[in-house]
């Protein structure tokens, strides 16, 4: 099917990257947040983003305008009624991603394709909901979605050859690289990506050496661009948390266990970058 009209919900770290590269590839774009607040947030990302490129010559003023044109934020769900494809960008919680897919399917055209960016979470259990199961797929960008080249798209028990096509397509139009990974936790990049930042963490926690030197050896002993507690940073330690709670449960096995450190800071407010506050005080810096 052709796609045309984006609905991107949460506008987020995730979403509203995502948002941009829609809008900026010629899809008309709609935005949805849960208050005014987030969502003059996660606009004003969009726009800076915009702005910024325009200010290193990479885009033309009129591109600016245009891809403005494209682009809008909403706060109310029954816009969506018209989009082609809607990419869910929510917390990392299942119960409110699967109320979420619910609402979704009783409000958008029927032959209309709906994805989750989860990190880790069974798309199966979002569509499951739905009344189009073949419909519904994972489409998982990377961190900072504008520039991450990779695309994963998830394919469910149930997700049909068309579907998946059509997201290779969009990926390619959104200048990505898609892989397609089966439904299982983690799919193929943060099956491998948690465990190594979990193991940091615990490096750390049993003392084996500070944050800067870890971060410096994985930098420049591997040639990482960031070292695992930046990233930990970046990524979100809330959304690492979650991720890796989602990866545990569907395989028990220590190696993928959250290390308590990480919950601490989890229940203690520090999310990273998104607060200004982690395994860095980002704030500070
Ligand atoms: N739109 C378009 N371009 C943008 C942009 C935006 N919103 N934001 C930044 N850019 C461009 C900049 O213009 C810049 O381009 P030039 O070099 O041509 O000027 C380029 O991106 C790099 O930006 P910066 O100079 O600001 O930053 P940097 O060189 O320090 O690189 C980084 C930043 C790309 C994030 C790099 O540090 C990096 O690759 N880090 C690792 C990120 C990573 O591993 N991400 C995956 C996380 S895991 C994940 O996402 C999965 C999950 O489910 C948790
Ligand atoms: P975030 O916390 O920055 O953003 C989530 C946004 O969704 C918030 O602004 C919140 O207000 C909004 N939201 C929550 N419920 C909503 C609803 N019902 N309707 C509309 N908006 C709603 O999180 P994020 O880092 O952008 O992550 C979003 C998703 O992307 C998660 O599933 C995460 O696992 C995944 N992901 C994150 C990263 C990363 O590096 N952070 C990378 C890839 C995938």
């Amino acid at each position: 099917m052709a796609i045309k009209k984006v609905g991107v919900v949460g506008g987020g770290l995730m979403g509203s990257g995502i948002a941009q590269i829609s809008a900026q590839s010629g899809y008309d774009t709609i935005m949805l947040e849960v208050n005014q607040e987030l969502l003059d947030k996660g606009v004003d990302r969009v726009h800076g983003a915009w702005s910024m490129l325009h200010g290193k010559g990479k885009i033309t003023e009129e591109q600016v305008g245009e891809y403005r044109g494209r682009f809008r934020g909403t706060l109310d769900l029954a816009e969506f009624a018209d989009r082609d494809l809607v990419i869910e960008a929510i917390i990392e919680n299942l119960d409110q991603k699967r109320s979420l897919f619910e609402r979704l399917d009783a409000t958008v055209q029927p032959d209309a394709l709906l994805v989750s960016n989860t990190s880790s979470l069974p798309i199966i259990e979002m569509a499951a909901v739905t009344k189009r199961q073949g419909r519904v797929a994972g489409l998982h960008f990377f961190n900072p979605a504008p520039v991450m080249k990779l695309v994963e798209i998830v394919r469910t028990i149930s997700t049909t050859d068309e579907t998946v096509e059509t997201l290779r397509d969009f990926a390619r139009s959104l200048g990505k690289t898609p892989i397609v990974a089966k439904d299982t936790a983690g799919f193929v990049v943060n099956f491998l990506l948690i465990p190594y930042m979990l193991s940091a963490i615990r490096m750390y926690e049993h003392g084996l050496a500070s944050r800067e030197d870890i971060d410096t050896g994985m930098k420049l002993g591997c040639g990482y661009p960031m070292g695992p507690f930046e990233l930990l940073d970046y990524v979100g330690l809330d959304t690492t948390l979650y991720a890796a709670e989602a990866i545990y449960a569907e395989y028990p096995d220590p190696t993928y266990a959250p290390p308590t450190l990480l919950r601490r800071m989890v229940q203690s407010g520090r999310y990273g970058k998104k607060n200004g506050r982690g395994f860095y005080n980002l704030d500070e810096r």
